[in-house]
């Protein structure tokens, strides 16, 4: 049974790295007037509250999102995410409203596009699929986002952006999100693909890294924010995403994102961040 739920860390600097970055792609790939396909493999439930007892409990958007929607004078694709954030909560009643990546896609996608969500969880599948009931873009499906994305590749657009955003809850995640990843590619090399990847222990990450270098996918960003220096037992330091096939101008982009936050949102001395070519062309 799954027990993770993204209230209790919406809008934390993971988020904040991941909605950025996936604001970027999209409107980039936008740039084209032709349809694409969205396919989230770990959905959520689509929306939050960070004023909600669970967010309150971890302190985690307070050191997120809430610091940045206090913030001055950052880098374009930063601002342009947080305007996003600020216009949704520039409603009644939704001052404290945190988008999922599914709202902050469908925001940014227009009446051609599609959008295919994922999500597992028997609680957080219902009020996704609430959420979306009008939208006829959006097709919500309660079951495995691994299964979902291969079963739905190559899309027919043959454009597409492909979020894989598991909580890493079942720790053959770490394994099962490369051969996903690479399955996934070999039915549709042209996808960008987005995999999400939390730094609670360093090895599994450099063993992700590995793993994709010998994968023989081309072409693979790295970007990855660390808040505090990593330990055992120091819970999750860093976050950061694979990018398969990223725009052109991404890594130009998110640099300076990332040294930003890396000083605004720093839990420590030790604060970094990567943005480096994984895997070359
Ligand atoms: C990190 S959260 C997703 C957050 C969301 N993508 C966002 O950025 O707003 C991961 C979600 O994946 C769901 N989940 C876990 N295993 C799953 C699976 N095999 N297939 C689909 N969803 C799964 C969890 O219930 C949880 O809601």
């Amino acid at each position: 049974m799954l027990s993770y739920k993204h209230g209790f860390h919406a809008g934390n600097y993971a988020d904040v790295v991941k909605h950025a970055v996936l604001g970027e792609c999209l409107r980039y790939m936008k740039q084209k007037p032709k349809p694409l396909v969205y396919i989230d493999t770990h959905a959520g439930c689509g929306g939050y509250r960070l004023r909600s007892d669970e967010a309150r409990k971890t302190g985690e958007a307070e050191k997120g999102i809430l610091k940045l929607l206090r913030a001055e004078a950052m880098p374009p694709v930063l601002s342009t995410y947080v305007a996003q954030v600020q216009a949704l909560q520039n409603r009644p009643g939704a001052e404290d409203y945190y988008p999922g990546s599914p709202k902050l896609a469908a925001d940014l996608l227009g009446p051609e596009d599609r959008l295919l969500l994922f999500e597992a969880h028997s609680a957080e599948a219902p009020r996704l699929r609430q959420r979306f009931a009008r939208d006829a873009r959006v097709r919500v499906a309660q079951s495995d986002g691994f299964a979902g994305l291969l079963a739905n590749l190559p899309p027919p657009e043959r454009r597409g952006v492909i979020l894989i955003d598991p909580s890493y809850e079942v720790k053959s995640d770490y394994s099962t999100v490369i051969s996903s990843l690479q399955k996934a590619h070999r039915r549709f090399a042209q996808g960008v693909f987005l995999l999400w990847y939390p730094v609670v222990e360093r090895r599994r990450i450099k063993a992700m890294e590995a793993a994709l270098q010998g994968s023989g996918i081309r072409r693979i960003l790295q970007l990855e924010l660390a808040v505090r220096p990593d330990g055992i037992k120091a819970g999750m330091t860093a976050a950061g995403l694979f990018v398969v096939n990223p725009p052109y101008t991404l890594r130009e982009s998110m640099e300076p994102v990332l040294a930003y936050l890396s000083g605004c949102l720093a839990e420590s001395a030790a604060a970094g961040f990567t943005c480096r070519e994984l895997v070359g062309e």
